[in-house]
């Protein structure tokens, strides 16, 4: 079997995803996320070997963390200066629990055998990728008119393992699993 491109994240509900796509507008070179896989990474592994993405999967299951709400808010663009290539929505004030499920996953994992990247933790969900034809001006004027969206908190109360298929359209993404968010025994 080949190796796959997994990545672990909290889905965001279809209130909130029609919600955020309602912001979407036709902005050229613009690529929006499809509203059905607007989600909040946790972990992003690359490409996997089958019996490491098993261990993974399995040190995964152990992760016991209670749900929690998240309020979703502010949209901005990464890079911060200059042109943006991704457009996002944050997690202004991410509940502590975020952080600690961040931790307990990244914990599963290494005991797993993965190796993890040490880059902050900007916890977010993409709106849109830019196209190198993005019109400057327009994408900075949707977001100066976006800055203090807010959008109604949601219940995290699962997270999911995630192989990602890259397409000339754009990523397809498949759930390979899906863990609840529960108190420890
Ligand atoms: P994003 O949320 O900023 O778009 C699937 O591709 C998910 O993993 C996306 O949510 C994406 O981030 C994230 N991702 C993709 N490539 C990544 C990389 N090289 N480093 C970190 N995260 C990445």
């Amino acid at each position: 079997m080949a190796t796959e491109r997994l990545f672990i994240a909290i889905p965001l509900p279809p209130a909130l995803r029609e919600e955020l796509a309602k912001l979407y507008e036709p902005l050229p070179g613009v690529a929006w996320t499809r509203p059905e896989q607007l989600h909040l990474t946790l972990r992003f592994l690359g490409d996997v070997e089958p019996a490491l993405a098993a261990a993974a999967e399995a040190a995964l299951a152990h992760v016991r963390v209670e749900a929690f709400i998240l309020p979703v808010g502010g949209v901005g663009g990464f890079p911060s200066r200059g042109m943006p290539r991704v457009l996002w929505t944050g997690v202004a004030q991410g509940h502590p629990r975020l952080y600690q499920l961040r931790q307990r996953i990244d914990d599963a994992l290494l005991g797993a055998g993965l190796t993890l990247d040490v880059r902050r933790f900007h916890p977010h969900a993409t709106l849109a990728r830019m196209r190198p034809e993005a019109a400057a001006g327009a994408v900075e004027q949707f977001l100066r008119r976006h800055r203090t969206f807010e959008a109604a908190p949601f219940r995290a109360d699962v997270f999911r393992l995630y192989a990602s298929e890259l397409a000339p359209a754009g990523a397809v993404h498949s759930v390979k699993r899906e863990f609840a968010l529960t108190a420890p025994a």
